[in-house]
């Protein structure tokens, strides 16, 4: 179904006419929100199984505008909505949307498929638009949002995903993700999703950081090369099914994650920066980093304080914890990756 015209979900033509009455009184004008993509610091792979995983919201992100128009539009495309599940989900099943076309425009500071949470970010950031246009006067409930979006990515995925990105870009900050609280947290909200192998749970908190982390930089690096999520997360499952004495590493992770969310509290850079060298060498045992991502970590290690790769792996970006961003970027450039630098913990979706 292609999705252009004024009759996207079988709705009878719409005139152009400013709708004065109904639940979705048009608004002349942009509504515009910009939500932050993420940066997982512990506990990817091993938050499959259970165990904690933390994130940080970056500076860069997606920014979302909608106007109304005559014709259903994407970036000046007749939008198609077999092409843009998780816009399709919020427009049609969350909001209900039945108003007059709108023409959607994004801007997006992220790499795709990088493991930067551009999908999540776009969600947020399309929901908290259409929020804005359709209830200007109602403030943003970015824990309802992290809720709409994570379905949103459900939807768009066979029903597999999990709340890290859509909730680290929702609420912004440091977020733990996990299969129970995490001792040193704080508790927002729990989650659950229906998946083909069964009910999920997940409760969602948050640790504050210590002035000291916000004053320090990340530098992501990205390989050039896509991180397929899926096919990572299999790898390892089948990695585990043969060599079981491997769910040592996912322990070694869960403490090391426990030991980096101390240090991310207390402002302990050099302890920060350890853990994630010690994480990325268990997530090379793991065998989910690859020479490309090794060449991008080995380059940041001499200006940083820690590095490892982040997200699923077999591609996308490494992190490097560094008081000196530009030396790290350079070498990171030099070795062939494309970097990316932020503080840790930006704010999350707003209107803007
Ligand atoms: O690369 P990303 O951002 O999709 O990270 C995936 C993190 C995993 O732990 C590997 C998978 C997951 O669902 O948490």
């Amino acid at each position: 179904m292609t999705w252009s015209g004024s009759t996207p979900f079988n709705q009878p033509p719409l005139s152009l006419e400013p709708n004065t009455h109904g639940p979705t009184a048009q608004r002349w004008g942009v509504a515009s929100a910009f939500a932050p993509g993420k940066c997982i610091l512990f506990g990817e792979h091993a938050v499959v199984y259970g165990h904690p995983a933390v994130a940080v919201a970056i500076d860069q992100g997606v920014r979302a505008s909608i106007t109304e128009s005559l014709e259903w539009k994407l970036e000046g495309m007749p939008f198609d909505p077999s092409r843009h599940p998780h816009i399709t989900h919020i427009i049609q099943s969350v909001f209900h949307y039945d108003g007059p076309p709108l023409t959607l425009d994004v801007q997006s500071g992220l790499f795709s498929a990088a493991g930067m949470g551009s999908s999540a970010a776009l969600s947020n950031a399309v929901g908290a638009a259409l929020h804005s246009h359709l209830n200007a006067d109602e403030p943003l409930d970015s824990v309802k949002l992290a809720k709409l979006a994570h379905s949103a990515e459900a939807t768009a995925q066979k029903g597999r995903a999990s709340p890290t990105d859509t909730a680290t870009s929702a609420l912004g900050g440091c977020v733990v993700i996990s299969g129970e609280h995490v001792e040193g947290t704080r508790h927002v909200f729990d989650t659950s999703l229906v998946t083909p192998e069964g009910r999920r749970e997940w409760s969602i908190n948050v640790v504050d950081l210590s002035p000291r982390v916000r004053e320090a930089w990340l530098v992501m690096g990205y390989t050039g090369v896509g991180s397929p999520t899926g096919r990572m997360v299999a790898k390892v499952a089948k990695l585990l099914s043969e060599s079981p004495e491997r769910s040592e590493d996912m322990e070694d992770i869960s403490r090391i994650t426990r030991a980096g969310l101390t240090a991310l509290s207390a402002g302990n850079l050099e302890a920060l920066g350890m853990a994630m060298d010690a994480c990325h060498e268990r997530l090379q045992r793991l065998r989910v980093s690859n020479p490309l991502l090794d060449r991008l970590v080995v380059a940041a290690r001499p200006h940083s304080m820690g590095a490892k790769l982040t997200g699923a792996g077999g591609g996308g970006c490494m992190v490097a914890l560094t008081e000196d961003p530009q030396r790290v970027a350079e070498a990171i450039e030099v070795a062939g990756g494309r970097p990316l630098v932020s503080r840790l913990g930006a704010k999350g979706v707003r209107v803007v």
